[in-house]
């Protein structure tokens, strides 16, 4: 039995980008910050994210069946901490527009993408949900936000 802790502490070790998960919700916005996203497949263009079974946001944002994975800039650590954060108006103050299913796309993201869930998996105390990539787009020019050992950082010098 390996101890959910050391797991966390040990899988903390893979650096990883930081998104946050919006859509059009039954009564508004919702969304959530998500570590565990990743690209699956480039045709058919899939990506995959893992939101966690206990998740009180997930079960808002998978009936609207399209979401928009925002992917954060390195200023955008106090928006995943907001988001990460139950009962807080998180979208109180933002600046956002809706993509063409209606998932709320955050102004100064990195990378915005629309995306539809086509399948949803058992993954333990997770969901293993993959969507079709439905628009993207990026700005080259800014830099991402990092998750590494449970703290945000800036990405290092090229090597
Ligand atoms: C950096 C970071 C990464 C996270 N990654 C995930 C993730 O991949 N999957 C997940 O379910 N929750 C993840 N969370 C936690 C959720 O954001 C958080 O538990 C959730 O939004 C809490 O509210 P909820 O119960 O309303 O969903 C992450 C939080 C942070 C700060």
């Amino acid at each position: 039995m390996i101890d959910p802790t050391e797991m966390r502490r040990v899988l903390g070790h893979y650096a990883s980008g930081v998104v946050i998960v919006t859509a059009a919700g039954a009564a508004g916005p919702v969304g959530m910050t998500m570590q565990s996203f990743h690209a699956l497949s480039l045709d058919p263009a899939l990506v995959a994210l893992f939101p966690a079974k206990s998740s009180t946001t997930w079960p808002q944002l998978a009936p609207a069946g399209r979401l928009c994975v925002n992917v954060l800039a390195m200023g955008q650590a106090g928006l995943a901490q907001a988001f990460a954060r139950r009962g807080e108006n998180r979208f109180a103050g933002l600046d956002w527009q809706p993509d063409a299913g209606g998932a709320p796309m955050l102004a100064g993201a990195l990378a915005h993408i629309s995306c539809r869930i086509t399948q949803t998996y058992d993954g333990g105390d997770h969901h293993i949900v993959v969507a079709a990539v439905e628009a993207l787009s990026a700005d080259p020019t800014a830099e991402p936000l990092v998750f590494y050992r449970g703290t945000f950082r800036a990405l290092a010098a090229p090597i």
